[in-house]
């Protein structure tokens, strides 16, 4: 059986002063661009306002896929929206009308994806399914990259994915994924994957992608 495997590098371990060049890197092998969004509130650390973040969008030769980690996320998620973004990502734990602003997200013509820390139960979302065309189960706390994959997460992803049922929800994973740890993510369920300090720490960032790939789509 053929499975659907999706590859969205983060860029947060990039080079921040070189980003056309490393994005340019991978676009060839990669689905979307992996754009985290910090506020240095929702998460202790900073990444880019929103003027930069729509520049990076409209200048990707990709889809981006953005993940907001920021707070009140309800106007800004239809801010990236409009800006472009393929997919928005918002954490339930920062928005105050998780129903509106998934509505809203699509109708601005994004995909609209809701994101769970890693304490966050996936069980009282399960109503939002049929609002989402992805879902983020994140494997480290959210903040930095480079952090350690959190394995306990795998129930939470095999729980999610039996909660999406035959729907045509992407399961997605993020923080620690590499060589060593995505079949253990598809293996629960993931089918989306983002990795950040696997590809860009990598001698040939693109083959990289392509490994991780190759890796998870075995089965
Ligand atoms: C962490 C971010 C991740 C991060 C992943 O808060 O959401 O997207 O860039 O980086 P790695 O793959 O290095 O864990
Ligand atoms: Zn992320």
């Amino acid at each position: 059986m053929s499975f659907e495997v999706r590859i969205t590098p983060s860029i947060l371990n990039a080079d921040f002063d070189h980003l056309d060049a490393e994005i340019a890197k991978i676009a060839q092998v990669s689905d979307f661009i992996h754009l985290d969004i910090m506020d240095n509130i929702f998460v202790p650390n900073l990444t880019f306002d929103f003027q930069r973040a729509a520049e990076i969008i409209k200048n990707c030769p990709i889809p981006v896929d953005a993940h907001l980690m920021v707070a009140d996320v309800d106007q800004v998620a239809i801010d990236y929206a409009e800006a472009g973004a393929a997919s928005v990502t918002i954490h339930v734990e920062a928005t105050t009308d998780i129903h509106k602003t998934l509505t809203e997200i699509r109708r601005h013509g994004a995909r609209a994806s809701l994101a769970l820390k890693p304490a966050t139960a996936i069980e009282s979302y399960g109503e939002y399914l049929d609002l989402v065309d992805m879902v983020l189960i994140m494997t480290v706390e959210p903040g930095f990259g480079g952090q350690k994959f959190m394995e306990d997460m795998m129930p939470k992803v095999r729980a999610t994915k039996n909660l999406i049922g035959d729907r045509p929800i992407w399961l997605q994973v993020d923080g620690g994924i590499s060589l060593s740890t995505i079949d253990i993510a598809r293996e629960a369920g993931a089918d989306t994957f983002v990795a950040g300090s696997a590809v860009f720490k990598a001698d040939d960032p693109a083959a990289m992608v392509q490994e991780l790939r190759s890796q998870a789509a075995i089965r």
